[in-house]
Order: C-alpha cells, then sequence, then structure tokens
C-alpha cells in the first residue's frame, strides 16, 4: 500500500504581525515534513523488512520518522489553519465550553500562556471526550505530548523556528502575536464538528450516547 500526501495551501495575507518571511520559511519547513513522510511510505512499501528490534533496525527507525514527520504535518497545517482568517473574537460554544471548564476566558488563556512558556514544541488546546473537559498540553515534540482521541482545538508553534527570525528568542512577543491572529471561527468549527462527526448530535453526547466511550458507566457527569 503506497499512499502520498499533497501540502496544503495557506493564504497568509490576513496574519498581522508576523512577516511573510517568517511564515514562508515556516511554510517550506511544513513542506518538508510532507515529502518525507511520503518518502517514509514509499520506502516502507517497496520493501520487505526482516529482522526488526527494538533497539535498531531500519523497519524501527523508519516506524518511529513516520510518527514524527506525520504529526508534523498535522500539527502544523492546523496550526497555520488556525492563525489565518479574519474572526480574531473566541464566540460561540466554543468560548462557553471554555468558561464553563476553566471559570472565565481570561483563565484558559493565562493557562495556554503558561503552556507556551513552558513547552519545547507545542501547546495544544483539546477537547477529550473521555471526560467532556476543555484542556491544554503542551508537547516537546512532535510526536510526544499528544492524547490518544482528544480532538485539538487550538494549535500553537513555539519551536524557535516559529518565530526566531521576526522576535529573536522573545518568545512572549511571539505569543502575544499568535494570541492576536487566532481565528476563532476555525476554532469554533472545529469544536462544533466534533459532535456532527461522532454522534450528530450539536451539543456533547451524554455518555450513553459517545460512540467510543458509550460503555463507560462508570462516567457519570456527562
Ligand atoms: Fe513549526
Amino acid at each position: 500500500m503506497k499512499s502520498q500526501l499533497k501540502e496544503k495551501k495557506f493564504d497568509f495575507r490576513t496574519v498581522q504581525g508576523i512577516s511573510s518571511n517568517q511564515l514562508m520559511q515556516h511554510y517550506q519547513l511544513y513542506k518538508g515534513y510532507v515529502q518525507k513522510i511520503n518518502q517514509i511510505w514509499t520506502t516502507l512499501a517497496q520493501n520487505q523488512f526482516s529482522d526488526p528490534n527494538p533497539t535498531y533496525s531500519p523497519y524501527r527507525a523508519l516506524k518511529s520518522a513516520e510518527t514524527y514527520a506525520l504529526d508534523a504535518v498535522k500539527l502544523h497545517e492546523l496550526y497555520f489553519e488556525n492563525i489565518i482568517g479574519i474572526k480574531r473574537t473566541p464566540y460561540g460554544n466554543v468560548l462557553s465550553k471554555i468558561i464553563k471548564d476553566f471559570g472565565t476566558y481570561d483563565n484558559w488563556k493565562k493557562d495556554f500562556l503558561n503552556a507556551g512558556k513552558s513547552a519545547r514544541g507545542w501547546v495544544v488546546t483539546t477537547y477529550d471526550p473521555i471526560d467532556n473537559k476543555i484542556r491544554n498540553y503542551l508537547s516537546d515534540a512532535h510526536d510526544q505530548g499528544a492524547i490518544w482521541h482528544a480532538y485539538p482545538l487550538l494549535v500553537l508553534d513555539v519551536y524557535e523556528h516559529a518565530y526566531m527570525i521576526d522576535f529573536g528568542i522573545d518568545r512572549g512577543k511571539y505569543l502575544n502575536r499568535f494570541f492576536e491572529n487566532i481565528n476563532w471561527e476555525i476554532v469554533e468549527r472545529r469544536y462544533n464538528n466534533i459532535f456532527h462527526q461522532e454522534s450528530n448530535h450539536s451539543e456533547p453526547p451524554s455518555h450513553s450516547q459517545h460512540p467510543i466511550y458509550g460503555n463507560r458507566g462508570w462516567m457519570t457527569d456527562w
């Protein structure tokens, strides 16, 4: 089985306060990850692998690179998508849910910024159907720190390559620019799509309705 990805195109003209040079350098890096995952999949498809081994084997090296490269592609696409657009103010179901889970929007933002100053790679605001909560997670590499089956709502790249050209080592300034550019229409759409795609509900499903966790009888607060 051979699968190939094509890089997505993003119109960065709406992004304010981050230079086109910075964004295009970053985009080139993303394109490199697309090329690498295609190369990895081609190599896996065209070769027979003997002597698999957990310390070192060609198969293990390729499979480790596969998750690294593919997660890099997905995270960059989510990141680029959520900084382009014009809807800069939080609203809708996702804002209500943020306030419900964090008390206030500012509480969530403070936690997100703390994660942004602590992470070595990524910050991802997720919705997790295991307990119907939104949380901010940090990740030190593309393939580390992910929570299985938690849905990404907002993605922030804090690798130095995301801001060094414009802001040097001043990550705080970059975080402020990121917040000014968040496309809340995308964040709201991602949140609403979880329920439409999974169970055709416009509200979070009850524990008895959820297709994955529906039989978790000990979960009582959904
Ligand atoms: Fe990046």
